[in-house]
């Protein structure tokens, strides 16, 4: 963490020099930027397609073992009937080595003004009854997009994790994050995680997916590069004997059921509700939850929750205010179930 805060302070200082420089620079006409900034885009810290850790160039590439040992191990599970995420689609589309860029685990620029972001930082800001802003940091790490908002550098990553982690605090109580056991199914990258593992170190998290390179990145970034010890990041054929050693007390989902099959989200509902995992947190792009078949149509998914045995016991936008709910960055609603 200490390491985190100084690469960050180092990274935020040199941008601010830059940002400084260039505001003078502009007034002659002239500016200064590194090659990955967008010019356009004033406020913006980070996108650092130039900095990645010693190491990360060679490891993250799409045609390294571990990822084809992942994916013939995923090939039959049921739970591996992919839409949205199939191989086909995902083909040449997510540059591994930037895995926290734009891309589909956690689109961030999509014409996404510093406006929104601010609007939505303000917000975010506002309901943050944890005072998780002063105790979580973006440090732009492998593309992740920041801006500079009052001196902190703000990315979705973080608007979006402080939002749920507050909101995962008042649906299980106060003080129910310090030594919480959360699973997230279709984790991507491991970012909620991350986050809620910064934020309280007493935690424990799995992550789990069933996408191979998914797996792949989590395992990197949570395990190796992070050196999370108390983050597991257990493949999908791993993940029933790994259920078994656990007792849960939230299963989220954020944007994966959506976007995959119903025969797969069938499977992991009927392994929760086999092991009486008691509440689910599952955010969505609308009111309403769906799944995407094959032909990417969409499938409620609702009845199957409550055939599992799941009732909705809350629904609410992402963002508390309505403007931001409107303009700000990537609104969405929480949906959140007991049994
Ligand atoms: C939009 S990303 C969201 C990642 C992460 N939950 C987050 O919010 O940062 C969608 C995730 O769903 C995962 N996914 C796709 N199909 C899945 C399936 N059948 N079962 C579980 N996860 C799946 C993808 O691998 C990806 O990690």
């Amino acid at each position: 963490m200490g390491t985190d805060i100084d690469k960050l302070r180092g990274r935020l200082t040199s941008n601010q020099i830059r940002l400084d420089l260039n505001r003078v620079l502009k007034r002659f006409d002239l500016g200064l930027y590194r090659q990955s900034e967008v010019e356009t885009k004033q406020g913006v810290l980070a996108r650092g397609r130039d900095e990645l850790p010693e190491g990360a160039a060679e490891r993250l590439r799409p045609d390294h073992p571990r990822i084809a040992e992942l994916g013939a191990a995923y090939a039959d599970h049921p739970a591996s009937d992919l839409s949205v995420w199939s191989d086909h689609r995902l083909k040449g589309q997510i540059d591994l080595r930037y895995f926290r860029g734009d891309t589909q685990y956690l689109y961030q620029d999509r014409g996404t003004s510093e406006l929104a972001y601010r609007l939505s930082y303000d917000v975010a800001r506002s309901n943050d009854s944890l005072g998780l802003f002063d105790r979580v940091n973006e440090d732009g790490s492998f593309g992740a997009i920041a801006f500079e908002i009052d001196g902190v550098a703000v990315s979705r990553d973080l608007i979006d994790s402080v939002l749920e982690l507050n909101y995962l605090s008042e649906m299980l109580g106060a003080g129910s994050l310090d030594d919480i056991n959360l699973l997230d199914i279709g984790a991507g990258y491991g970012r909620l995680p991350h986050r809620l593992l910064q934020a309280f170190p007493g935690a424990t998290a799995s992550a789990t997916d069933a996408v191979p390179i998914s797996t792949f990145l989590c395992e990197y970034f949570l395990s190796e590069h992070l050196g999370l010890s108390n983050a597991s990041v257990v493949p999908l054929h791993k993940f029933s004997e790994h259920l078994e050693s656990q007792s849960f007390d939230v299963a989220v989902n954020i944007h994966s059921w959506p976007e995959t099959t119903t025969n797969s989200v069938n499977w992991w509902l009927q392994q929760l509700a086999d092991h009486d995992v008691k509440r689910i947190l599952i955010i969505h792009g609308s009111e309403t939850l769906f799944t995407r078949s094959h032909q990417l149509s969409e499938e409620p998914f609702e009845p199957l929750l409550e055939r599992f045995g799941y009732r909705r016991v809350d629904l609410r936008p992402k963002y508390s205010d309505p403007l931001a709910q409107r303009l700000g960055a990537f609104p969405a609603f929480y949906h959140f179930f007991e049994r």
